[in-house]
């Protein structure tokens, strides 16, 4: 066997610590200005950054003041479950984080001190959530785009794995048109089934009044209307106009209204769309506005083809954080370019606590050409887990869920965690949450 097929222990893991990847991933942070960057890179304004790509910026910057979403602070002095952050594998136990020596080993370097170190961590992790709340996708948008259908009782077994993570919320389908997307036209049967999950939020899909309905018949108590801050996209996923759209989904909240039934609300394409190129952040925030004031009770940014980097992203969740109360914003990245990760990290630091994803990675949008699948549940939760983020979902269950269904769907996961960990051992139900 070749050092490279030899399964990845947790011990074999790149030894940097948490400080050297954030010294590493610090002298990046500011890059010289390039104009016309295309989707994935647009100039972040106020950053003063000198040609040797080093910030100027010293740590009282990182103030409140500055970043005005900040909340939910984190003590970096008191918290010890960071420093303490272990992933464990059976016996196998590795940890990450900042202790004591991995501050004085830093020291070495001449220009690092231990308050500039401190200032880094403080300005990379402080402004993180203590708690995030996935919402899991995959039995929705990362199956319907599946071509051959998916049984119905395959779809409910993974519900049900699913629910068993800890998971707080499952999209569990759509109530769309069958003809539009064939995968989900039995979503009848899977909402009527999963309908004793106990107290597990199972939003639905609902495109206007005729899916509220039969969601509603079938036993939905959650449900989603989805609009595009892209014409085109619009025009090519639900068949009408962004202003349609909109009508349309304030005739649906008036009727959710009157049931005491919650509704979530998407943005796709909050970036760039397939056909019209970059989208301007000033129509993302307009289509949030829109559909938080007509009664969403949360509002999930849609990459939906994943072509944003931080670059792209914080200034689209800027705009719309200036017209949305930023804990009422879930982002929702698809991974086409890897971003997702990055681009959830840097939403998190700005504030963001709700993270879209799909157990192994499924998914994709039949009416967004090229759109691969969401970021993984799996790789979410092991970067949370990580960063000392709770979200309160067993990733030892999670791994099994995603293992049965890519075993049904005869392909592997897409989840770097998955492929990692599944080779360590193929019984990944004793790794602790
Ligand atoms: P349309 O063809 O314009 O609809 O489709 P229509 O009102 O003209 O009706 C045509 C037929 O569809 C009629 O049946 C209706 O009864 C029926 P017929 O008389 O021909 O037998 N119909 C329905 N049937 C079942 N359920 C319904 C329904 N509505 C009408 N709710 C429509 C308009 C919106 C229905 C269609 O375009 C549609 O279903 N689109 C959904 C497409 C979809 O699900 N795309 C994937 C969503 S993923 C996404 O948007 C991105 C997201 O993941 C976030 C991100 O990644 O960014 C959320
Ligand atoms: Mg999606």
């Amino acid at each position: 066997m070749s050092s490279l097929e030899e399964p990845l222990g947790l011990d074999k893991l790149p030894s940097m610590n948490t400080i050297d990847r954030i010294q590493r991933f610090s002298s990046g942070a500011c890059r010289p200005r390039v104009d016309n960057l295309g989707m994935g890179n647009c100039w972040i304004e106020g950053r003063i950054c000198s040609t040797s790509n080093s910030c100027n910026e010293d740590d009282e910057e990182y103030t409140a003041e500055t970043f005005p979403w900040k909340r939910q602070t984190r003590d970096l002095s008191q918290d010890n479950s960071f420093t303490q952050k272990t992933v464990t594998k059976g016996r196998k136990s590795m940890k990450f984080g900042m202790t004591d020596d991995s501050f004085s080993d830093s020291q070495s370097s001449p220009k690092c001190h231990t308050k500039d170190l401190q200032g880094l961590a403080y300005k990379f992790l402080n402004c993180i959530p203590k708690f995030v709340k996935i919402v899991e996708v995959g039995p929705r948008d990362g199956l319907q785009n599946e071509k051959n259908i998916v049984p119905t009782a395959v779809k409910i077994e993974l519900i049900h794995r699913l629910a068993s993570t800890g998971l707080s919320v499952i999209e569990v389908t759509s109530f769309v048109s069958p003809k539009w997307v064939p995968q989900l036209a039995d979503a009848k049967d899977v909402m009527q089934a999963v309908n004793n999950l106990g107290s597990i939020r199972m939003p639905v899909l609902t495109p206007n009044l005729k899916g509220f309905e039969a969601a509603v018949a079938a036993g939905a108590r959650e449900v989603a209307v989805f609009a595009s801050a892209s014409e085109s996209f619009s025009k090519s996923n639900i068949n009408c106009s962004i202003e349609e759209s909109l009508a349309r989904y304030r005739a649906v909240i008036r009727a959710a209204k009157q049931l005491s039934i919650p509704v979530r609300g998407y943005v796709s394409c909050v970036v760039g769309c397939p056909v019209e190129g970059p989208i301007p952040p000033s129509k993302v925030a307009y289509v949030a506005k829109e559909l938080h004031d007509m009664g969403c009770f949360e509002i999930s940014l849609g990459d939906t083809i994943g072509v944003g980097t931080p670059g792209s992203v914080v200034p689209m969740l800027l705009a719309v954080m200036a017209v949305v109360p930023i804990e009422k914003l879930a982002v929702h990245f698809h991974d086409t370019y890897g971003q997702s990760l990055p681009n959830i990290l840097v939403s998190l630091q700005m504030g963001i606590s709700i993270v879209d994803s799909s157990v192994a990675g499924l998914g994709g949008c039949p009416y967004a050409k090229g759109a691969s699948g969401n970021v993984a549940t799996e790789d979410v939760v092991y970067m949370l887990n990580g960063i000392g983020v709770k979200t309160n979902v067993d990733i030892g269950k999670l791994l099994l869920a995603g293992d049965f269904i890519s075993s049904y769907l005869e392909r592997p996961s897409t989840s770097k965690t998955a492929i990692a960990l599944n080779r360590v051992t193929t019984d990944a139900s004793n790794i602790p949450s």
